[in-house]
C-alpha cells in the first residue's frame, strides 16, 4: 500500500490531497496540520466526493505526527504563505523553524521516504529538510522549476493564440527573482520558442515568469498561488512513486553539476523510484550560465542568513 503524507493542510496543502486523491497516486493521503479540526475536515469532505469522482484514495486527517508514520513520500507544504510586499526570503526564519520540527518526525517516522519540499523560500527549505533529516540528498528534493515552467508554458501559448499541450518549458535556478527561463530549450512540439517568437515577446514571457508567484500573490492578496503549485508537486511525486523517469527542472542537491556544489538549486532532473535518478547538464550560453551562478549566489546568502540564526 503507498502512503503519501501532505504536511500542511492550507490551498496548496488541501490541493495536493485532492489532486493526490482524484489521480489516486496512493492508497492512503495523510493530511497532516497543526491547526485542530481543519485536515480533518478537508479529509472528511474529499472521502465524500470520492462516490462521485469515483476514486479509492481514502484521506485522513490529523494534527499528530505519530499518524504520518512509514509513508512512502512527504509533500512538504507548510509555512506562512507570502503577503503583498513580501519577498520568498521574508519567510526564512518562521518557515526554517516549521521545516526542522517537521524534518525530526519524518525522520524517525518515515526513514525511507522520499519528500518534496514546497514551502518558501524554497531553495533553502530544501537545503535546511535534507541537512536535517540526513536522507540521502537524492531523496530530499524541492519543487519550482516544474512550476515554474508551467507557468512560462502558459504564457507562451497566450502568445502564440492556444495549443498548450504542446509548450514544453525549463526554468532553472533559484525559485525567486533570479530564476532563470531558458527560451532556448523551451519548445513548442520540439521547436524552439526562440525559432517562433520574436525577441521582444520572449523577453517579456521571460519577465512573467520571473514575476509569475508574486502577480498572483498581488491579485489574492491573501496569500499566494496553489492551483499550479499542487499540480508541480504531484507531478513530482508520480514521477517518483510510479517510477516514471520523467525529465523535469527541480531543486536537486548538485555536487559539481554546473559548476555548483553544495547547494539546491533548479537544475533538470530525471525523477524515478529512486528519487533524482540523475541530474542532466544542459550547454548553457554564456548569459545562461552567468543567470545560474548568479541565482545560486543568491541562494546562498539565504543559507548564510539562516546559518545566522541557528536554523543551520
Ligand atoms: C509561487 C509561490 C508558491 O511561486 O512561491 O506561487
Amino acid at each position: 500500500m503507498t502512503r503519501v503524507t501532505v504536511v500542511g493542510a492550507g490551498f496548496v496543502g488541501m490541493t495536493c490531497a485532492q489532486r493526490l486523491a482524484e489521480q489516486e497516486v496512493a492508497e492512503e493521503i495523510i493530511l497532516i496540520d497543526v491547526l485542530e479540526g481543519r485536515p480533518q475536515g478537508i479529509a472528511l469532505d474529499l472521502n465524500q466526493a470520492a462516490a462521485v469522482e469515483g476514486y479509492q484514495s481514502l484521506v485522513i486527517g490529523t494534527n499528530d505526527p505519530a499518524d504520518t508514520k512509514n509513508s512512502d513520500l512527504v509533500i512538504m507544504t507548510a509555512g506562512m504563505p507570502r503577503k503583498p510586499g513580501m519577498d520568498r526570503s521574508d519567510l526564512l526564519e518562521i518557515n526554517g523553524k516549521i521545516i526542522n520540527t517537521v524534518a525530526d518526525y519524518v525522520q524517525t517516522g518515515s526513514p525511507e521516504s522520499k519528500v518534496i519540499v514546497v514551502s518558501n523560500p524554497l531553495d533553502t527549505m530544501v537545503y535546511l529538510m535534507a541537512a536535517r533529516l540526513g536522507f540521502e540528498k537524492r531523496r530530499v528534493i524541492g519543487m519550482a522549476g516544474v512550476l515554474d515552467s508551467s507557468r512560462m508554458a502558459f504564457f507562451i501559448s497566450e502568445k502564440m493564440g492556444g495549443g498548450i499541450r504542446d509548450v514544453r518549458c525549463m526554468v532553472l535556478g533559484g525559485h525567486g527573482d533570479s530564476m532563470v527561463p531558458m527560451p532556448q530549450f523551451s519548445t513548442v512540439d520540439g521547436v524552439s520558442i526562440t525559432a517562433l517568437l520574436p525577441g521582444d515577446q520572449i523577453d517579456a514571457i521571460n519577465h512573467r515568469t520571473k514575476h509569475g508567484g508574486a502577480e498572483i500573490v498581488n491579485l489574492l492578496k491573501t496569500g499566494s498561488a496553489y492551483y499550479a503549485p499542487s499540480a508541480a508537486a504531484v507531478a513530482m511525486a508520480k514521477s517518483i512513486l510510479r517510477d516514471e523517469h520523467r525529465l523535469l527542472p527541480c531543486a536537486a542537491h548538485v555536487d559539481g553539476q554546473y559548476g555548483l556544489r553544495d547547494i539546491y538549486v533548479g537544475v533538470p532532473c530525471v525523477l524515478g523510484a529512486q528519487g533524482v535518478e540523475r541530474i542532466v547538464e544542459l550547454e548553457l550560453d554564456d548569459a545562461g550560465a552567468q543567470s545560474l551562478q548568479a541565482s545560486a549566489q543568491s541562494i546562498r546568502k539565504d543559507l548564510e542568513t539562516l546559518k545566522s540564526k541557528g536554523l543551520l
